[in-house]
């Protein structure tokens, strides 16, 4: 099997323009049909209404139709009904609820960004100059999707969906095997499944060009949502991404990213790197190697006590 991408996720909440706006302001543009995007990807994060806030579909894509065939028989023998339409399978997560669509074709190649001149003891590389960043009336907007985190008591049977179902690579496990990171790119992580009291969406994460993007858009939110600061800035251990969590006007946590490993060699990784378990004396542990340690509502966010009661009403395991 072999996906491909992440292409783009539909979130549902409760006011789907208050959070359109806030992307518009924060960067992302609207495509035709509403959805939010950047100048090379132009649908990215669709949004609709619900009751409450979930992730509402989630859209991948694989290298030729033969993997779709494959992704529908390993489906099939777990239980998951799917359904192949041209190029294209669909199928409901069965554990989240949500609507996966895997299509046949790949993630819109990135335009790389504008190289900034930074000095180093021994490497003066911008003299008489200011560093260019003085100079962005604006900051640098969200570059792509990166990934997204979910969480659930049932996460053992909702890993082994997206790895044995989907086909999804296992770069990293933690909590003793509990909480999975899973990519379908070369970054380290397009999803990551942990425990958690209801299944929910944890965060997702928009990747931007670097630290000084993360600091700038960060701030640009907070100018306007003093209370949306989570966690950061701060470097991830698993993933070695550089972070800053902020919560968007739906109550759901995003992150700012940038600089995640990137997995080229499956074999190499699965050799030498893979599914350790981080939490013990060989290997680095913890939420970040430098930056602020995750608050308690990191994991268990306000309003899950909620997100529970509307799944529940829904029959929603
Ligand atoms: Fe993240």
């Amino acid at each position: 099997m072999a996906l491909n991408g992440l292409l783009d996720i539909e979130l549902a909440v409760k006011n789907p323009q208050e959070l359109k706006d806030f992307w518009l302001k924060n960067g992302l543009i609207a495509d035709a049909s509403g959805s939010l995007g950047t100048a090379d990807r132009k649908k990215q994060i669709s949004i609709v209404e619900d009751t409450y806030r979930h992730l509402s579909a989630m859209h991948l894509s694989c290298e030729n139709e033969s993997d779709l065939a494959l992704i529908s028989r390993n489906l099939t023998d777990m239980g998951v009904s799917s359904v192949i339409q041209g190029t294209t399978l669909t199928c409901t997560d069965p554990i989240f609820g949500h609507q996966i669509l895997i299509e046949v074709g790949k993630p819109t190649p990135l335009t790389a960004p504008p190289v900034r001149t930074l000095n180093g003891p021994g490497n003066a590389v911008r003299v008489g100059e200011r560093a260019d960043v003085l100079g962005e009336t604006s900051p640098r907007p969200p570059r792509r999707l990166g990934h997204v985190v979910l969480g659930t008591p049932h996460f053992e049977k909702a890993t082994d969906f997206y790895v044995n179902g989907l086909g999804f690579k296992v770069s990293d496990q933690v909590l003793n095997g509990f909480a999975t990171f899973m990519r379908v790119e070369t970054d380290h992580h397009n999803l990551f499944i942990h425990p958690g009291f209801t299944s929910h969406i944890n965060h997702y994460a928009l990747e931007v060009d670097d630290v000084d993007a993360i600091g700038k858009a960060g701030m640009a939110v907070l100018a306007d949502r003093p209370d949306a600061n989570v966690v950061g800035i701060g470097r991830h251990n698993l993933g070695a991404n550089i972070f800053w969590y902020l919560t968007d006007p739906s109550g759901n946590m995003f992150e700012f990213f940038s600089d995640m490993d990137q997995i080229t060699d499956d074999e190499d990784w699965e050799r030498n790197h893979c599914k350790r378990d981080w939490e013990g004396a060989d290997g680095p542990a913890g939420f970040s190697v430098w930056g602020p340690k995750e608050p308690e509502s990191f994991i268990n966010q306000p309003d899950l006590l909620e997100i529970a009661a509307a799944r529940e009403a829904r029959g929603l395991i």
